[in-house]
């Protein structure tokens, strides 16, 4: 029997460099799309996922992702004796219940796949989501919901995949391709930021996982990789051949939130795909057409 996906991991140590002086304080998760942090969309996404149990993996100055979800009590109380019931309702549909986000720090930034070790008390040995919240998804179905519903036909690790053009693969994690079945795709290798020449496919991984407990015992060498980094890619990579290991092309959008122009362009299209701000927000690509 399948084991169900109820955990999730959020990598949120990353300093943030490319969005200074914004993320001097403050941390890069916590960069507004219309009116939600990315941090929130991430833990929206996973919820409609069936994911109950949250770990960020936190690091120096990011104390208030875990904040954000707290209950702000005075705020619930202001807004209550005024009545704003709207907002109230909005807050409180945002809350976890109790218990069920935990942090853990990952002291020194040695990779994402060090990072995921450092949650490795949380995952035990359950199977489990990560979701990098500077990937920010629109799509018809929750893209962890997506994943979550390959999980539970192919069963074993899943990774949300795109195409790129040939040119842009060295930024990503690769994949090689073993079986192409369209929406699905087996998987017997996987490269993190290979040069161009040496890369095994244009299909990337995007950050949205299902993996399997067992890649803890991989990253837990500490093998470094690309960039010096222990690196996620290349735990994963030793699952193969043990475990079934899937890409899902999922449908929908990506916006990379790292990045300054992808940022942008996320503001327009939430903005664009929320009915209350949508009619103002073609007003204003109108006057700068
Ligand atoms: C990370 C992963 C990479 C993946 C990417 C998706 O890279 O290491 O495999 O393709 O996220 O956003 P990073 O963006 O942290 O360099």
């Amino acid at each position: 029997m399948l084991k169900p996906l109820r955990k999730a991991v959020l990598p949120v140590a990353g300093l943030g460099t490319r969005f200074l002086p914004a993320t001097k304080v403050m941390p890069k998760e916590m960069l507004t799309v219309v009116d939600r942090p990315l941090i929130q969309y991430a833990v929206d996404e996973a919820r409609a996922a069936g994911i109950e149990q949250f770990c960020l993996v936190t690091g120096r100055g990011k104390s208030i992702l875990v904040e954000h979800f707290d209950l702000a009590y005075e705020l619930e109380r202001i807004l209550e004796e005024r009545g704003r019931q709207r907002e109230l309702a909005a807050l409180r549909a945002d809350m976890l219940p109790p218990g069920m986000v935990v942090s853990t720090r990952q002291q020194t930034p040695l990779g994402l796949g060090h990072a995921i070790w450092c949650a490795r008390h949380f995952i035990q040995d359950d199977p489990f989501a990560i979701l990098l919240p500077d990937d920010l998804m629109l799509c018809p179905v929750p893209c962890m919901q997506q994943l979550a519903e390959a999980y539970r036909e192919t069963g074993g690790n899943v990774v949300a995949i795109e195409e790129v053009p040939r040119e842009r693969v060295s930024r990503y994690g690769v994949i090689d391709v073993e079986r192409d079945m369209g929406r699905l795709v087996s998987i017997k290798g996987l490269v993190e930021k290979p040069p161009i020449d040496q890369a095994p496919s244009n299909l990337t991984i995007i950050g949205r996982y299902v993996l399997m407990p067992e890649v803890i015992g991989h990253l837990a060498r500490m093998e470094k990789g690309a960039g010096g980094e222990i690196q996620l890619t290349d735990g994963m990579a030793r699952l193969i051949g043990s475990q079934p290991f899937h890409g899902l092309r999922y449908q929908g959008r990506r916006f990379d939130c790292g990045d300054k122009a992808g940022f942008l362009e996320a503001q327009i299209a939430f903005a664009l795909a929320r009915p209350d701000i949508a009619p103002a927000m073609r007003e204003i690509l109108a006057r700068y057409a």
